[in-house]
Order: structure tokens, then C-alpha cells, then sequence
């Protein structure tokens, strides 16, 4: 079983991706994350983000060993892990891993942009989560600070609507809801209540086959 999760940045998709894997027994992976050790890794070597060519060449060797690295998650990282993933080439390069992670037993949880779209079109649930930006730029505030980031929720917020427009109109695998997804709001839900709200999609959907 595949279950497939998208969404915009800070919807909370990681952290419901890595309730359910755990729910069910399966493994997970957060995608974001490879995109975001490709911008690294070219931040670290002082390179030019829009270097095409380079990102696909570091896209090819990447290591998914490093994929834990916490400075994956800075805000900086993203913004350039938003910009590296909208190169076709970028997304080529890293099919195969996913598509792999997800084909491997006993079931596997993978949280993105284009899971349900383009990597996992044929999943078993594709889950759409969404929030709104304001209540997304204060979770996001909060979790930098949490790990002692400074963070100004108006400038978190102004990052993310850039993000959510880029991610959304680039023109190779654009965040959009797959047509068989089940949209999932959880602009007024706690963490629990998403995490119940998205297993009641997950049991209705395994009922059905
Ligand atoms: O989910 P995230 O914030 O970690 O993602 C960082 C960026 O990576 C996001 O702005 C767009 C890109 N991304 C993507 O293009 N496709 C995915 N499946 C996951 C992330």
C-alpha cells in the first residue's frame, strides 16, 4: 500500500507522513528533504543556485544517508531547495529513488509536491493537505524558534506565498491536487485531529478496494 501525500510548504504534511508511516508500519520519506540536500549541498560549495547543470550533476550523486541533516530544514535551504526542483532535469534525476522507496514492502508513506501526480500517480490514497498561509507561517515561526532560529512570522509568511506561487506555477510537476485526492484542511485541527482526519481517509479508501 502507497499513500501519497502533497501540499504547499508548512501544511504540515511532513509530520502527518511521518504519523501515519508510523501508524501503519511503514517507512516514510519525506521528498522535500532530497530536493532541499541538493540546494544544500550547493550552498555549501558556494554555487549558483540556478546552475542548472551543476544541480543535476549533485541531484545524480546524491546521498540519502545525509538526508537527516537538521540544516537541511532552515528556511534558507527550502527557499533554494524551491528554486533547484523546479529544473525538469533536477526532478528526473530523483524519480527513480522515490519511486523505488515506495515499490519496496511492506508499504511506504511519501509526502511532497508531485507524489500522488507524477511520482505515485497509481497510489492507493492520495491525501492533499492544506492550510491557510497565516496559520502555516506561524507554525513555521514557531518551529524555527523552537530549534533557536531567529524568525519574523511576516517575513515566514512573505517566503512562503513566494514558495507556494513558484512551486505552483513552475512548469514541470506543479503543486496541484492529483484528481482522485482527497483534500484535507487542517487550518483548524491540532496535530491529533489531522492525524485522525487523514487515517478516516485511509480506512474509507482501503474499504473501497
Ligand atoms: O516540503 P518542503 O518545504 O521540504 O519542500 C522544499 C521545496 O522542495 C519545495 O518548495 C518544492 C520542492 N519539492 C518539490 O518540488 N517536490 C517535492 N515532491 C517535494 C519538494
Amino acid at each position: 500500500m502507497i499513500i501519497a501525500i502533497d501540499g504547499p510548504a508548512a501544511s504540515g504534511k511532513g509530520t502527518l507522513g511521518k504519523r501515519l508511516a508510523h501508524h501503519y508500519g511503514y517507512r516514510h520519506l519525506d521528498t522535500g528533504v532530497i530536493y532541499r540536500a541538493v540546494a544544500y549541498a550547493m550552498i555549501a560549495m558556494g554555487a549558483d543556485l540556478n546552475d542548472e547543470a551543476l544541480a543535476v550533476a549533485v541531484a545524480l550523486e546524491l546521498d540519502p544517508e545525509k538526508f537527516g541533516n537538521p540544516i537541511l530544514k532552515t528556511q534558507k535551504v527550502g527557499e533554494g531547495a524551491s528554486v533547484v526542483s523546479a529544473f525538469p532535469k533536477v526532478r528526473e534525476a530523483l524519480v527513480n529513488f522515490q519511486r523505488q522507496f515506495a515499490a519496496d514492502p511492506p508499504g511506504a508513506v511519501l509526502d511532497g509536491r508531485d507524489i500522488g501526480t507524477v511520482i505515485c500517480p497509481d497510489a492507493d490514497v492520495k491525501i492533499f493537505v492544506v492550510a491557510d498561509p497565516r496559520v502555516r507561517a506561524r507554525r513555521r515561526t514557531l518551529e524555527a524558534r523552537a530549534r533557536g532560529e531567529d524568525a519574523d512570522e511576516e517575513a515566514v509568511l512573505a517566503d512562503i506565498l513566494k514558495r507556494d506561487e513558484r512551486d505552483k506555477n513552475r512548469t514541470v510537476a506543479p503543486l496541484r491536487p492529483a484528481a482522485d485526492a482527497h483534500t484535507l484542511d487542517n487550518s483548524n485541527l491540532d496535530i491529533e485531529a489531522g492525524v485522525r482526519a487523514a487515517i478516516a481517509i485511509v480506512e474509507a479508501a482501503r474499504a473501497r478496494r
